[in-house]
């Protein structure tokens, strides 16, 4: 069976090219294998990096000797010398090079791209196309937030673009998905990570959140449980 090469983006962008001398099937099968083998050497890895040279395994407590010996030792380097980082490299570049919001043209595009990769590597693929509800944002009218002093003089607005990055074409404008177009005021209440417990300790110091709004920053709790 003939090697063969898989070019995506330009064609100096080599993205998957199995090596001279090892069939597909072959390689489909050691990266298969890989994913469990380099899951179990990272473990053993870490834990006996400093282990002499002389491959015995390692004495596991309670761990039979035969599930970490390598029945063949060369399989093992024939897996890692197939594993190109570059290529790793290349591929997370060219997946995330352009803006691929769900559901319109560059996530499609990848979708496709995948595909190919997948079916040229001697796998059967099938795309599904669904319905989904999926929110996206005005490219007309961006969300705003802005900071109004007492006499309703704006004295901060958020920006509506992210700088340098706005100036790629696609990059979505910030939104919350799903989110109603409300204009909305009130005055601001900091109520920490928004957990339950921040909210009782509002009320325990007779902050009212009532018909204001509340800000909230990432971290502690999910952000959809906010
Ligand atoms: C609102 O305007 C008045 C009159 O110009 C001024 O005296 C006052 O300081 C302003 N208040 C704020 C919060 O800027
Ligand atoms: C963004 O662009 C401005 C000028 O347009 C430049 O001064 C600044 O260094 C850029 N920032 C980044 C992070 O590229
Ligand atoms: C908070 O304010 C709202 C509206 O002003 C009021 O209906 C509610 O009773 C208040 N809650 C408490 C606990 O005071």
């Amino acid at each position: 069976m003939s090697s063969r090469r898989l070019h995506v983006g330009s064609e100096n962008d080599l993205i998957f090219s199995p090596k001279e001398g090892i069939s597909k099937t072959r390689l489909l099968l050691l990266l298969a294998a890989s994913l469990v083998v380099g899951f179990v050497a990272g473990i053993l890895i870490g834990r006996y990096a400093t282990q002499n040279e002389d491959h015995s395994p390692p004495e596991i407590p309670d761990v039979s000797l035969p599930l970490v010996r390598d029945a063949d030792p060369t399989i093992s380097k024939k897996i890692l010398d197939a594993i190109d980082p570059a290529r790793i490299e290349a591929n997370l570049r060219y997946l995330s090079e352009k803006p691929h919001i769900a559901g319109r043209e560059r996530d499609f595009e990848l979708v496709k791209q995948l595909k190919k990769i997948f079916v040229d590597s001697g796998m059967y693929v099938q795309i599904t196309p669904y319905d989904a509800l999926l929110s996206y944002p005005s490219d007309d009218t961006p969300n705003s937030v802005r900071i109004l002093d007492g006499n309703n003089t704006v004295v901060y607005d958020a920006k509506a673009d992210e700088s340098n990055f706005s100036n790629y074409e696609g990059v979505v404008p910030p939104f919350n998905a799903y989110s109603p177009n409300r204009l909305v005021e009130g005055s601001l209440v900091y109520a920490g990570y928004g957990r339950v417990e921040d909210y009782i300790w509002l009320a325990q110091n007779n902050i009212n959140v009532s018909g204001s709004i509340v800000i909230v920053k990432y971290g502690s709790i999910f952000r959809g449980d906010k």
